[in-house]
């Protein structure tokens, strides 16, 4: 198969635009029936009109006519090259079989009901039609199909009209009064229960709340719709931003690729994002459903009222929408929390990414498959690029470019530049070399050294470099914010400084160039600086800190980044050291320092969920993420081998901790377990002391086993519980999996715990119970959160995906080649577990790269796994 790159560099804006499109669904047992009427303008007259489209086409007509035209499968074209100059209309029948259409793009089927999925190209998959976003029409769509098995028909928009037909069928329309992409276009037919409510917005208008879900799992519907109501007076609040139409639909499925999606006024979202009680959800997967119903929420203007020109720009949409959901989570709870977590989350997956052979810029380049740009560079790094606008211009700027961005282009298909046009415009500030952030991948790293001059001044030195990723060598310096303040280095106390003109505590540094030095003035004392604030940029910070110092920042400092990267240091120094030690095959070392600061914050008093972040060692893919050469294993006993120190030296304070967090819970109130997140606080700091003391205590599984029942009322407890006990190598792990199996039989959502909990085990018989897991009623490979739980939590699994007889990576690549057959977007999701390839020590190194030439010499081979193989093979 050759190979279609496509360039940022060829954009060209479309030819004809549709101005009306109107579809007819007409849905029957064996297939489904799509027809479209476009009414089609010409904006550049005598071109060839050119259609996407990978339907099977029964036919097509130009102004009542059929036409000649020219099909090109492999690329998913139908050009027609005789078209009329002034407006036409195009009528495109189509067959499609929903049921048979497992890649979950399009319109397929999920547990009897119907539903589709466009974003990006998923359109094209059900009728011919300019699939691009910067093509905005208004939809009208009508559906008909047998009234018992479909008795709910959804569609964007305004449901019109609707009636009986013959033959038991009925028909509705829908009327989208806003023009929009097809990647917006929504549909969804089938016996649904639907949960309502209602919301009045800030200027008085009602709008009809609306959740779709099956009928059992009505029950566990109401937080994800009190969750949209708060997203809902949120924006209002915050951005000034209202809802639009009069209904807004929320339909949830068990079978999809991703988190959810904004289809205009008809969001579709997994599952996972919207059930919840407390029997079957965690605190952690509340958090998720809050800020999952906000990130949809908020794309219906940022993503929708405006949207992406071409796909280039997805971070656009997505890096603002992500920096808009972890400000509502923040605002929610524990702002200060939140944003480490953002940062962990980053670290951990961002930064290998940036580091890796599948790097690319926030504002991708090129790409073979979109789909494979849906990427934590593009979400994550995208909303730190948007947090960087917010710490340069405040607040209050940041909100004046929120205003001119939405009265320039509302209604309109628009590029990153646009955004950094109107913060810049709207501010008066020149943003120009902040564009680099979107064209220069790789990690930026600065190198800070500090000094105190004889006249009392201090003198930070920055000095900035981006490592060369596969797509550039050479970089030119970024525009970022250094956050900075100052701590007294006997006391620990923030200290005063001179900064351009005025006196202050903290400051925000522009860095500028690749290297640069600022002026604190009238320091007078020696101080040790807290760098990076709130996590300013997304940078790799060095500076040659001792470890006292450090402690003196996780002690002292008023940030609470600031702090939690003080100890996040001497662990990975300590870390390091074993590291060291295992390689030389001398004793490990004592780590007193670490040791005296892990004491520190078991003592602290400061908020349990802190607390428990400030506890927590970074995991090994942020260890070795800049690492050559690595040997996993090695890295993972390292750590291992500082947890099981901490876990034995602390032993006592650890379970006294413990108690403390139960009676904290528990006053919170009583037994009535509902997600709250003071009380969620207490909870994640006693599953952490639980995972602790079991490792320092293998024996004390016995209580768990005891305690189990009891505390079997809340599924954090039951999580918190598992997954202490999930790596013992005893009878009783087993026996307690498959009481939780048992009870949770008819759950997928839980189940897919199950079967995480299995995967990433590090019990020395984990791949042989993945692989009778494989053959579990309740698992199915085609379902992409099963896939998920099991083969991705595998795939992090150090110790036996990496295990030295290559037996980890054969068995992924064999799971890759299944699933890529029915969908490669799971595929080429796991298959980037095989990134870290050319990191790795040779002998490993050849083993991943001999499961990867396999792959890529599989004949039909999807082009989104031939992609991101070709890239680590490259
Ligand atoms: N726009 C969706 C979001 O909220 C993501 C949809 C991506 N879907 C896909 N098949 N790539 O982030
Ligand atoms: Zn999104």
């Amino acid at each position: 198969m050759s190979k279609t790159v496509h360039y940022l560099k060829d954009y060209r804006s479309p030819a004809y635009e549709v101005c009306k499109t109107d579809l007819h669904f007409d849905i029957f047992d064996s297939h489904t029936q799509v027809k479209s009427r476009l009414v089609v303008n010409p904006k550049r007259a005598g071109e060839p009109l050119v259609l996407d489209g990978s339907a099977e086409l029964l036919s097509l007509k130009i102004d009542g006519e059929t036409v000649a035209y020219e099909l090109d499968l492999a690329n998913e074209k139908l050009t027609v090259r005789d078209v009329p100059s002034e407006s036409f209309v195009v009528e495109v029948e189509t067959r499609l079989l929903p049921q048979e259409n497992k890649s979950l793009m399009g319109l397929y089927e999920s547990g009897g009901n119907l539903f589709t999925q466009c974003e990006p190209e998923g359109f094209r998959k059900m009728t011919f039609y300019p699939d691009r976003p910067d093509v905005m029409s208004k939809f009208t769509t009508t559906i008909t199909a047998d009234k018992k098995r479909y008795p709910v028909l959804l569609s964007n928009g305004n449901k019109i009209d609707g009636g009986n037909l013959s033959d038991g069928r009925h028909w509705v329309k829908w009327v989208d009064p806003f023009a929009k992409p097809s990647y917006l276009f929504a549909l969804v037919a089938g016996d649904l229960a639907v949960t309502k409510d209602t919301f009045t917005t800030q200027s008085g208008r009602e709008v009809a709340v609306e959740f779709y879900t099956t009928e059992a799992d009505k029950p566990k519907v109401p937080f994800a719709v009190e969750s949209l109501k708060h997203a809902m007076k949120w924006d209002e609040a915050r951005f000034g931003l209202e809802y639009d139409l009069d209904v807004f639909m929320v339909v949830a499925v068990g079978d999809f690729n991703m988190g959810a999606m904004e289809n205009k006024g008809l969001n579709i979202f997994n599952t996972k994002y919207v059930l919840a009680d407390s029997q079957t959800a965690t605190d952690a997967d509340f958090e998720g459903i809050e800020s999952v119903i906000g990130h949809e929420y908020f794309h219906n203007w940022t993503g929708n009222r405006v949207t992406c020109r071409d796909w280039f720009q997805l971070s656009l949409k997505e890096g603002l929408t992500v920096f808009r959901d972890q400000e509502f989570s923040g605002d929610r709870a524990g702002r200060e929390v939140r944003r480490i977590e953002n940062v962990r989350l980053l670290r951990q997956h961002q930064f290998p990414e940036d580091a890796g052979p599948t790097a690319h810029p926030v504002r991708p380049a090129s790409y073979e498959e979109m789909n494979n740009f849906y990427t934590m560079t593009v979400y994550e790094k995208g909303a730190e690029v948007v947090r960087m606008y917010h710490t340069l211009l405040g607040e209050e700027g940041f909100q004046k470019g929120m205003k001119l961005y939405f009265q320039r282009h509302d209604g309109q298909a628009v590029t990153c530049d646009d955004f950094r046009a109107a913060m810049a415009d709207a501010n008066g500030v020149n943003l120009d070399q902040f564009a680099l952030w979107y064209s220069q991948a790789g990690t930026p790293v600065l190198a800070v050294t500090g000094r105190l001059k004889d006249n009392g001044d201090y003198v930070l030195n920055v000095k900035q470099s981006i490592p060369a990723t596969p797509d550039m060598a050479e970089k030119q310096p970024m525009m970022m914010p250094l956050k900075v303040a100052l701590l007294d280095a006997e006391s620990g106390v923030q200290t005063a400084f001179g900064y351009q003109g005025a006196i202050v505590n903290e400051a925000v540094l522009v860095v500028t160039e690749a290297e640069q030095e600022f002026t604190l003035a009238g320091v007078g004392r020696k101080v040790v600086p807290s760098l990076l604030r709130g996590f300013s940029a997304p940078v790799h910070l060095n500076y040659p800190y001792s470890d006292a110092e450090l402690a003196l920042l996780l002690s002292h400092d008023t940030d609470a980044f600031a702090r939690w990267e003080a100890a996040q240091t001497l662990y990975r120094r300590a870390v390091g050291a074993n590291e060291h030690a295992l390689s030389q095959g001398v004793p490990l070392p004592g780590h007193g320092e670490l040791l005296a600061a892990v004491g520190y914050v078991l003592r602290a008093d400061v908020n349990p969920a802190f607390k428990t972040l400030l506890l927590q060692v970074p995991s090994e893919s942020e260890l070795w993420a800049d690492g050559s050469d690595i040997d996993p294993m090695r890295v993972y006993r390292a750590r291992e081998a500082l947890l099981d120190l901490i876990a034995q030296t602390y032993a006592n304070e650890i379970a006294e901790l413990r108690l403390t967090a139960q009676d904290q819970e528990e006053q919170g109130g009583g037994e009535v377990y509902e997600y709250e997140p003071d009380r969620a606080g207490w909870r994640v700091l006693r599953n952490a002391m639980r995972a602790l003391a079991l490792r320092a205590e293998p024996k004390t599984i016995d209580f768990i086993a005891l305690e189990y029942d009891k505390m079997a009322q809340n599924m954090t407890h039951e999580w918190g519980m598992l997954s202490a006990a999930n790596h013992h190598e005893s009878g009783k792990r087993n026996e307690l999996l498959d009481k939780f199996a048992a009870k949770f039989a008819d759950d997928a959502l839980v189940m897919d715990k199950y079967f995480t909990l299995i995967g990433s085990s590090r019990r020395s018989d984990t791949l042989q119970q993945v692989q009778t897991a494989l053959s579990h009623l309740k698992f199915s490979l085609e379902n992409p959160n099963k896939a998920r739980s099991l083969l991705g939590a595998f795939s992090r699994n150090v110790p036996h995906f990496h295990a030295e007889n290559g037996s980890g990576y054969a068995f992924l690549a064999g799971k890759v080649l299944e699933i890529d057959r029915f969908n490669p977007q799971v595929a080429a999701r796991l298959v980037q577990a095989f990134n870290i390839c050319n990191k790795l020590e040779p002998k490993r190194r050849a083993l991943m790269r001999a499961e990867l030439q396999g792959i890529a010499a599989q004949e039909g081979l999807s082009k989104d796994v031939a992609e991101i193989v070709g890239k680590i093979l490259a």
